[in-house]
């Protein structure tokens, strides 16, 4: 992977749908109605109930995806050291490892290792942490994820005071970082996203919680 394997959809942008709001009894049917419905990446939320309050997936799960999905997996690591298990979730078919600067560990070490790993290397920013933070990385990384929420679970509102923080991105570092938004996008301010510059929009309850997928795609993309 490298920064010339952008996305490009005539200019709109990606739609990543996060599997964390997906029917977990009929994975498989999911998968394939989200791929039927255009989406390009499948967002997948890595949880370990000590970074953030909630326990999600690990790699034999991320696995079990990449047998049933054929979109490039887009693994958002909400972990604390990251460093023991890039290894592990590369091996089982991600596309995308994306690291937080606030988790315990060697976060510099970490993205070395996905780089090496032959796997996109990405960094999260919460809420609270500012753009700025990502200079100490910005040579290591693909993608910036900006999140919209608090990490740890769906379905929550938006913080739309982050949405100023990707003109500061692009402005900050340039035309080659992807910038992915993560967090309380709906169809009423989707707008206001796509306005932002975002290029990879993930969505967890405006897509796996829309009667349906095909619209709630279409919709976000604009
Ligand atoms: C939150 C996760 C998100 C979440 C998004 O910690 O990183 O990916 O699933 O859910 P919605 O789209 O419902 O805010
Ligand atoms: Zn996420």
């Amino acid at each position: 992977m490298n920064k010339n394997s952008a996305p490009v959809r005539g200019g709109k942008p990606f739609i990543a749908p996060s599997v964390l709001s997906a029917d977990f009894a009929k994975l498989k049917d999911e998968i394939q109605a989200i791929e039927a419905a255009g989406a390009d990446w499948l967002h997948v939320d890595i949880m370990d109930g000590d970074f953030v309050p909630n326990l999600t997936m690990g790699p034999f799960i991320v696995e079990a995806l990449s047998r049933i999905c054929k979109l490039p997996l887009d693994c958002h690591l909400m972990i604390q050291h990251p460093e023991r298990y890039v290894e592990a979730f590369a091996k089982s078919g991600a596309a995308t490892l994306t690291v937080h600067p606030e988790a315990l560990g060697d976060i510099h070490g970490t993205l070395d290792t996905i780089r090496k790993l032959g796997v996109r290397p990405a960094m999260a920013i919460k809420p609270a942490t500012p753009v700025s933070v990502v200079k100490h990385y910005i040579d290591q990384i693909d993608m910036l994820l900006v999140m919209t929420v608090n990490p740890g679970f769906s379905g929550q509102k938006m913080i739309v005071d982050c949405l100023p923080k990707y003109a500061e991105a692009r402005a900050t570092y340039g035309p080659d970082l992807l910038l992915e938004i993560d967090g309380g996008v709906m169809p009423e301010n989707v707008q206001a996203v796509r306005d932002a510059g975002v290029q990879i929009i993930v969505a967890a309850t405006a897509i796996f919680k829309a009667p349906d997928y095909n619209k709630a795609v279409a919709e976000l993309r604009g």
